[in-house]
């Protein structure tokens, strides 16, 4: 492996994000190949309910990692499935710590819920959570194909938002412990050890809070865009918005630059975008598909110092 182009300090969650077709899927699978190819195990996942990594890289792929080239997995998680996960999981807290009286119309608006616009998104997401969990012990990177810029904020917004939610039903699986202790005399309030449910409810409070951090700390997000106004402008709006809430920006790809004498684009990217940098990849003479067409780019995307986050704590294992 000494010709290939080593991916400088990659942070160990890279996520891709931009407006639909701008070549997110390609980026993500280039990436992850040259992430993989320079020794690092790597996972690669898609987030976007249109799945089309698996056609990225010329192979079947399916709700599980599949090994698609040494040291690389790939997956398309099943969004249905992620879907009745998800229903299950909040039925799970609510019945934790709700009085059973309520649970009928909890249960009728779960079943609402889960036709709601954003619900196949926001279910990837826990998904994205899981292996999120499992880095670095099973992968040193988990590479991001996400869904088109509006649904990413969302996503990564996720584990932030519930966390009250987790947290307020707790507080009610506490009074309830309480009432319950104090009618049978026993003084103090309750904690985890008195109470399995709740010991359950915290623990899924502390995964939430863990995966909000993680994602603001361990994360970067690339923003692929093409030289076109309109792309700038949603990108933009995006990069103010994932800014905003805590998420590191790392440098943006301009794919399918113009041509190399016209730095125009690539200034006025980087102004936008408000990011590190900018990496230009330049359009493939045929559609990149397929492990080797795709490596030709992950290389000129390392060549030019992609995936580099500007990450407050990129430094400290890697
Ligand atoms: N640098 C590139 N050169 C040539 N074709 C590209 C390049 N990047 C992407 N494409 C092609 O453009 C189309 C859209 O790319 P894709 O990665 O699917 O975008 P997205 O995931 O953002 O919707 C695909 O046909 C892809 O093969
Ligand atoms: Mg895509």
């Amino acid at each position: 492996m000494t010709d290939v182009a080593t991916p400088g300090d990659a942070p160990p969650i890279v996520i891709i994000g931009g407006k639909g077709g701008v070549g997110k899927t390609t980026v993500a699978a280039a990436t992850a190949l040259t992430l993989a190819d320079a020794g690092r195990r790597t996972l690669v996942l898609s987030t976007d309910p249109a799945h089309s990594l698996g056609d990225a890289l010329a192979s079947r792929l399916a709700d599980r990692p599949k090994r698609v080239a040494p040291r690389l997995w790939a997956a398309e998680p099943d969004a249905d499935a992620a879907v009745r996960a998800r229903v299950g999981q909040v039925t799970d807290d609510a019945y934790a710590a709700l009085p059973r009286k309520i649970m009928p119309a909890v249960q009728r608006h779960l079943e609402t819920a889960s036709n709601a616009p954003g619900m196949t998104e926001s279910a990837l997401n826990d998904v994205f959570i899981e292996y999120l969990e499992r880095v670095p012990r099973d992968w040193d990177h988990l590479v991001v194909d996400s869904a088109p810029t509006g649904h990413l904020l969302r996503m990564l917004e996720l584990p932030a938002l519930l966390t009250p939610w987790v947290r307020g039903l707790a507080r009610q699986r506490e009074r309830a412990v309480d009432a319950d202790r104090f009618a049978t005399g026993v003084l103090g309030t309750a904690d985890e050890a008195d109470d399995p449910l709740l010991a359950r409810l915290h623990a899924r409070r502390r995964r939430l809070e863990g995966a909000a951090d993680r994602l603001r700390t361990e994360a970067t997000v690339h923003l692929v865009v093409l030289a076109r106004h309109m792309v700038l402008a949603e990108s933009a709006r995006a990069a103010t918005s994932l800014t905003s809430a805590g998420f590191v920006l790392g440098d943006a790809v301009l794919n399918q630059s113009p041509s190399e004498s016209d730095s125009t684009w690539h200034e006025l990217a980087r102004e936008q975008l408000g990011v590190p940098g900018v990496v230009e990849l330049a359009a493939a003479d045929s559609e990149p598909i397929g492990p080797e067409r795709l490596r030709a780019l992950g290389v000129a995307l390392t060549e030019g110092g992609f995936p580099r986050g500007d990450h407050r704590t990129s430094t400290t294992n890697r």
